[in-house]
């Protein structure tokens, strides 16, 4: 197909030498080849085009004008706050706390900066309303507006102009233009499109939260998170307890940032030492608790594993787990029955790591490993931290960063520490250590 007829222009050119003329000839005028000109259709080129070329060297722009939303733990996994024209997606499960979150960085941030709006097609204004009421948001800056339709949300953010502007959620808002039901993959990327484009043209921050289903996508399309500049996913084992919001993705910062967060009848409190709130709570004398500095995301954060070991009749005795991986409790306590001589095989072993953290850490295995001996044997091991990777054959494997862990462990002024580090190349030595070694 031709382009318009003004747009293009018909020559003829030597394939040679690149001459054009107006009419064909059969030889070229200019080199006298004797190919004849070939037609050609010559576009023009365009002037002025409304594109800005700027220097690579140049202080990018956007990053100047970081704004701090005041909720520390907020801003660590922001990388310092938000950037004009900044989208960032916090996903999470369904009542696991992004709205209780964000109206409290609206909160903060509107006392700082200016109005935040939030646009809610998920609740009423008045829902909002009763919950801004209990956490207690007092500035008068945070502006709700139950609205469902995106364009009505950029109509109302471009005629307010806020500091920021949170969806909530993007699977409830839809747009007239788009096809598809609320929710669906096409409206949610559509209207995420057209929030993007509002942010970047008027240099608005805008969040924008997205549940995510039972198989751990945000529903709709995992496009979205290529979409947005940033992406944070809000995680917690328990009702109430604590929250961790990690960054995946972020243009501004660095990832894997970890903010911490406590689920309280009076909404989230940040947590900015969770290894002293959660080692605070522990008893030091009961017997099955070992603490284990685990590495969330770039901190430490000292937990608490605990374990209970019950004796049972039954063929198959019960094993519960909490926070940790299962298949990975087997096989610790397969190795404690082989390498420790502990008879497991007629407990009932329960494990848990308290605080609602979930551990994935290969180098929980050791504190793991010497929770249960100590509950078994009814022997309290006091402070002592733990870590390393078991093999199958009873030794203990390095982790990374033992430098940091052993920081974190001196901070708290927990200890010692049993860990391939300081010399505990195998279970059982690292079980004499404590006491436990049996047979
Ligand atoms: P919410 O922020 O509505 O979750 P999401 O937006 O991710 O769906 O919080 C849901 C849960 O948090 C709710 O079940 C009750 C609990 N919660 C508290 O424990 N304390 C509070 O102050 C608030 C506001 C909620
Ligand atoms: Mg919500």
């Amino acid at each position: 197909m031709k382009g318009t007829p003004t747009a293009e222009k018909l020559t003829y050119r030597c394939e040679s030498c690149g001459h054009t003329s107006s009419r064909w000839m059969g030889f070229c005028p200019q080199c006298r080849s004797s190919e004849g000109l070939v037609e050609t259709t010559v576009r023009p080129h365009r002037v002025a085009p409304s594109i800005d070329v700027v220097s690579a060297d140049a202080p990018p722009k956007t990053i100047n004008g970081r704004a701090p939303t005041g909720l520390g733990e907020f801003d660590r996994v922001l990388g310092g706050g938000m950037v004009p024209g900044v989208t960032v997606l916090v996903g999470g499960a369904p009542g696991i706390g992004k709205s209780t979150l964000l109206l409290h960085a609206a909160d903060r941030f509107a006392s700082s900066t200016g109005p935040v709006l939030i646009a809610t097609a998920e609740e009423s204004a008045r829902q909002v309303q009763l919950r801004a009421h209990r956490v207690g948001v007092r500035t008068g800056q945070v502006l709700i507006a139950s609205v469902a339709d995106v364009d009505d949300i950029v109509a109302i953010a471009a005629a307010r102009k806020p500091a920021a502007v949170i969806v909530d959620s993007i699977q409830t808002v839809s747009s007239t233009g788009s096809s598809g039901a609320a929710g669906g993959v096409v409206q949610v990327r559509d209207c995420a499109a057209r929030l993007i484009a509002f942010a970047k043209n008027s240099d608005t921050p805008v969040i924008i939260v997205g549940h995510v289903t039972k198989d751990g996508s945000i529903a709709g399309p995992r496009t979205l998170e290529h979409m947005v500049d940033v992406v944070l996913y809000l995680e917690g084992e328990s009702d109430a307890g604590l929250r961790f919001l990690r960054s995946v993705k972020n243009r501004y910062g660095a990832v894997h940032e970890v903010g911490v967060f406590d689920m309280t009848p009076d909404g989230l409190v940040e947590v900015p030492d969770p290894s002293g709130l959660l080692v605070g709570l522990r008893d030091d004398t009961a017997p099955g608790s070992v603490l284990f500095p685990a590495i969330e995301g770039r901190r430490p954060v000292v937990v608490e594993v605990q374990a209970l070991v019950v004796g049972s009749n039954a063929s198959q005795p019960r094993r519960s787990v909490t926070g940790l991986l299962p298949s990975r409790v087997h096989q610790i306590l397969g190795i404690l029955t082989r390498h420790a001589r502990i008879p497991l095989a007629g407990q009932e072993v329960y494990l848990s790591v308290m605080g609602g953290v979930r551990i994935s850490e290969p180098a929980a295995d050791l504190p793991v490993a010497l929770a249960v001996a100590s509950a078994f044997h009814d022997v309290a091991l006091g402070r002592v931290a733990a870590w390393g990777e078991l093999g199958l054959t009873g030794d203990v494997r390095p982790a990374p960063r033992p430098l940091v862990r052993t920081a974190e462990i001196e901070r708290i002024s927990a200890g010692p520490i049993l860990c391939p580090e300081t010399g505990f190349k195998r279970l059982d030595r690292a079980l004499a250590a404590t006491g436990l070694a049996s047979g």
